[in-house]
């Protein structure tokens, strides 16, 4: 995903793993190399692993949280393969807020402090509201659903996700009918995420759905996974699901929704819009100029299966695109 700038032999390149981290290496070495120059900025920020690596970190009960997980599993949402182990999946991460590396955010994430941790709803709306997370969680109604998630990296991987659906909290604030779209915003704390004081990068992450597609019965927002509070590597407290569009889609720790009448430029559609297209719907059939999209490994296990049209949702979300 970060090696958004095209080189010629990453284009004719099959190879999952060595162009990529050789691209991070030299990201890396140019965002260092940009921070070096920053001093200030270098010495404020005062990087550093805030817990020791190969654990898994990050998971803080609330009293609220105590009286929800774990929550009901609604059946109709089953999985074809197994679940992906807790460790694996909380351990290989994107959240380019903590660094390019798929080990980083275990590490790094957990700087941030989720609480309180307030989600602002508004713009085209009868009843823009800001909502605690904690009240969030007393209102909604809760349940846990098993979910896949492909990654446009060609990896997968299959999660319970606790969480509401996102109509939910739509009805709450009551969408005029001028919104056609749903914006939603990650945090902005360049000092806390390291990865954000990369100024060339247009920060903070946003992602955009149709509102459509946020009515829709299975785009969702998660609050928790396996049964407990969001890990903050997955994007505690709050991050969006919506299993039939590539990951980049699922945007983490969200701020902001905001409601508008037009289509809106998104982090990775400003940094690469040619290979991160806005609507990003998993489909075997349009190859990424540097994945397959035919196939997908499943973490952990490394098995190999044929990716699905609509990563197998198409039963609930193919008539948005007739
Ligand atoms: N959200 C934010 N704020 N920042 C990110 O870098 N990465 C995205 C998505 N949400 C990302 C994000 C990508 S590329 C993927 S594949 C998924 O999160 C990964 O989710 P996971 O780490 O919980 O598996």
């Amino acid at each position: 995903m970060a090696n958004y700038i095209k080189k010629k032999d990453w284009q004719i390149s099959e190879n999952l793993a060595t162009p990529e981290s050789a691209y991070l290496r030299r990201r890396e070495f140019i965002q260092g190399t940009a921070l070096t120059s920053l001093v200030t900025v270098g010495a404020l920020y005062g990087c550093g692993p805030s817990t020791p690596p190969n654990s898994l970190p990050g998971v803080e009960w609330n009293d609220t949280e105590k009286s929800i997980y774990p929550a009901k599993r609604n059946s109709e949402f089953e999985l074809d393969r197994p679940m992906t182990d807790e460790k694996i999946a909380g351990t290989y991460n994107n959240f380019y807020e903590f660094g390019t590396d798929k080990a980083d955010p275990v590490n790094y994430a957990q700087k941030l402090n989720t609480r309180p941790w307030k989600v602002e709803v508004g713009g085209l709306v009868n009843k823009p509201k800001t909502i605690d997370i904690d009240d969030l969680l007393k209102t909604m109604p809760i349940e846990e659903r098993l979910y896949r998630l492909r990654c446009v990296e060609a990896w997968a991987m299959a999660v319970p996700w606790t969480g509401f659906a996102f109509k939910e909290l739509l009805k709450l604030v009551e969408p005029k009918s001028s919104a056609t779209h749903v914006k939603m915003e990650t945090f902005y704390q360049p000092f806390t995420a390291q990865g954000q004081l990369a100024f060339w990068e247009p920060w903070a992450y946003t992602e955009a759905l149709t509102i459509e597609e946020a009515m829709n019965e299975i785009t969702f927002l998660a609050t928790g996974i396996y049964g407990h509070p969001l890990s903050n590597q997955h994007g505690a407290p709050i991050r969006l699901a919506v299993p039939w569009k590539y990951g980049f889609k699922s945007i983490k720790s969200i701020v902001k929704i905001e409601l508008v009448d037009y289509k809106p430029m998104t982090f990775w559609t400003t940094l690469q819009g040619l290979e991160y297209d806005f609507t990003a719907n998993v489909n075997p059939g349009i190859p990424h100029p540097r994945w397959p999209q035919n196939r997908e490994k499943m973490l952990g296990t490394g098995a190999i299966r044929a990716t699905m049209p609509y990563n197998g949702y198409g039963k609930y979300v193919a008539q948005l695109y007739s």
